[in-house]
């Protein structure tokens, strides 16, 4: 079935680092009403805004302490409408981050939670009586802390997933679910698109809380296991009364963010019939194509034998190519039953994707514009994170002082507490923390990138003189003009949205290459994921020598018609056959 959010393409903004219109060094709503037309200009047309509501910031707004207002740093709700005004007068849509697992500590319905058992709110959160005087289970939370925490008040302890200051909240309550539906009808009144769902998978809880057992007894007797309550089958229940009750009275989208999904547990999420989410984002290519955020001593310790190892090897961290073959074609199998996927390398929370699966030395350029083809001709809709458009690349802080990520300093924390030697504990904050992606946005080669007149919060890519949309805007060569041109592609061409999928030579250790068809036409899309040469095998009945490249990242490819082709590094060609 057609529709407009599988033609879109969408452009994540973190409102944080993206343009600082006042000075203080933090960026702003009237700072992405200035560039709006930068982003028209790429190609755009769905915005994902992440969160810009009233927060403490012990997460960067992901921890929410009033639903319906907007964070002082961030301006104004008469600011953030006229940002959705300009947004849908230029033809564009806005998609919200609704972050409903938790809520900040310093929300109202916790301060009354919190404040006695008998309080009407109390059910609003999870709480419990501690076993054998301490946590009522051995679970660790995403932040590298235990995931309860005592409160002296009650002297019982309540339950985060995230860090202490995110409490999670008990969907169980019917309350709670009410509070969250007159929310997002509050917000969809407003006139937004759809919303993109922070850990959407997490908010049914298992019964019991049961113990983990999983991984055994570390050395801090905590355990990070999210299979514990990732998809539990409540989850489903109330996706389905959100889809009833609010979404389907509006034409709107709905991204799902789920960590520990395979493909047919994401089908459940996204299966038409199923009438829960649009599309989801799934982890499995950033986390075991790559690796994985290091948690836990001997999972550090493993990362940084293996990042070693690595970089004795190749000198940076590559595809398995093999793997991430695998990957896409199980991943297309929801399309084929009935669901949508969405495509993304890039967020606020993965390392720049040209660091951790291109080449920022020898092949800047090249390496950046092939992800770019992937994200863009493989079956789904695409989602470009800011900064990725011009091939900004992950940064190395000095100190650990200079990073401000709350999950970053937890695990640095933790990895040096168990006894790992902090020279090695930054090398894992080097590629793997999340301010990787949160460095302000590189608008020109002036100071502070162009991002803001005042420091910023978070220190500037020092190569911002090289790297700044700027300088890219009107080269013919740059990583942004390719990007304009995929994306322009993929509006013209409906084989790359609605085409189905073929992978051939699916045994080569370098390339990956498949056919896009959709009625008549057919596309043929090859790429060498290494920064070697590369030999690929083409299908017998294909002419390659008379068809026609319709995008290329090097400056010609060329290809002889006896269906063998010679990739360059990191090559990467769109064909019309
Ligand atoms: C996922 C978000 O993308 C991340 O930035 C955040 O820290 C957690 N969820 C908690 O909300």
């Amino acid at each position: 079935m057609k529709n407009w959010w599988k033609e879109a393409v969408v452009y994540q903004i973190y409102p944080r680092s993206f343009k600082d219109s006042n000075g203080d060094g933090i960026g702003d709503i009237n700072g992405i009403i200035d560039k709006l037309d930068y982003v028209k200009e790429l190609g755009i047309d769905i915005i994902w805004l992440s969160p810009v509501y009233k927060s403490p910031n012990d997460d960067n707004g992901y921890d929410i302490s009033d639903y319906r207002s907007i964070m002082d740093e961030f301006g104004t709700i008469e600011d953030w409408e006229r940002m959705l005004e300009q947004i849908h007068r230029r033809g564009m849509k806005l998609i919200m981050d609704l972050v409903v697992n938790h809520t900040s500590d310093e929300h109202k319905w916790f301060i009354e939670s919190r404040s006695s058992k008998d309080s009407p709110k109390r059910d609003y959160y999870i709480w419990h009586d501690g076993k054998n005087g301490s946590e009522p289970n051995n679970w660790e939370s995403y932040f590298s802390i235990p995931a309860w925490t005592y409160d002296e008040a009650t002297k019982q302890y309540y339950l985060h997933l995230f860090t202490s200051k995110q409490p999670d909240l008990n969907w169980e309550n019917p309350k709670v679910v009410d509070e969250v539906f007159d929310m997002m009808k509050w917000w969809l009144d407003k006139g937004i698109d759809g919303f993109r769902m922070d850990v959407i998978n997490l908010i049914g809880k298992p019964e019991g809380l049961l113990d983990s057992v999983r991984f055994g007894e570390r050395y801090d007797g905590y355990v990070f296991d999210p299979a514990l309550y990732a998809n539990n089958q409540k989850t489903h229940t109330y996706l389905k009364q959100m889809r009833k009750k609010v979404l389907s009275n509006y034409d709107v989208m709905t991204v799902g963010e789920t960590p520990m999904v395979t493909p047919d547990i994401a089908l459940e999420y996204v299966d038409v019939k199923n009438e829960e989410l649009d599309m989801v984002f799934h982890f499995e290519h950033v986390e075991s194509v790559g690796n994985a955020v290091p948690k836990g001593f001997f999972r550090i310790m493993l990362f940084v034998i293996g990042e070693l190892w690595n970089m004795l090897l190749h000198g940076s961290r590559k595809f398995d190519v093999l793997k991430y073959k695998d990957l896409v074609n199980r991943w297309y199998t929801v399309i084929e039953r009935g669901g949508w996927n969405s495509q993304y390398f890039s967020n606020h929370d993965q390392p720049r994707q040209v660091s951790k699966f291109g080449d920022v030395t020898t092949y800047h350029r090249r390496s950046a514009k092939m992800l770019a083809t992937l994200i863009h001709t493989l079956p789904g809709t695409p989602y470009v994170y800011q900064g990725e458009e011009i091939g900004m690349t992950n940064i190395k802080l000095l100190s650990i002082d200079d990073y401000r990520d709350i999950a970053t300093i937890n695990a640095y924390k933790k990895a040096v507490e168990g006894g790992i030697p902090a020279a090695f504990a930054m090398m894992a904050v080097h590629s793997k923390s999340r301010d990787n992606a949160r460095t302000p946005m590189q608008w020109n080669s002036e100071k502070y990138a162009g991002f803001s007149t005042g420091m910023p919060w978070l220190k500037v890519n020092p190569n911002y003189k090289k790297i700044n949309a700027e300088k890219q805007a009107n080269d013919p060569a740059s990583i942004l003009t390719y990007y304009k041109k995929i994306i322009s592609l993929r509006k013209e061409i409906d084989t790359l949205v609605y085409g189905d999928f073929k992978i051939m030579d699916e045994k080569n250790r370098r390339s990956i290459s498949y056919i896009r068809k959709y009625e008549s036409k057919k596309l043929l899309v090859i790429i060498n994921l290494t920064g070697k040469r590369a030999h690929a095998k083409i299908d017998k009945d294909i002419d390659l020598a008379r068809a026609k490249v319709i995008l290329t990242n090097i400056r010609k490819s060329s290809f002889a018609g006896d269906g063998h082709v010679i990739l360059k590094p990191y090559e990467a060609a769109i064909i019309e056959l």
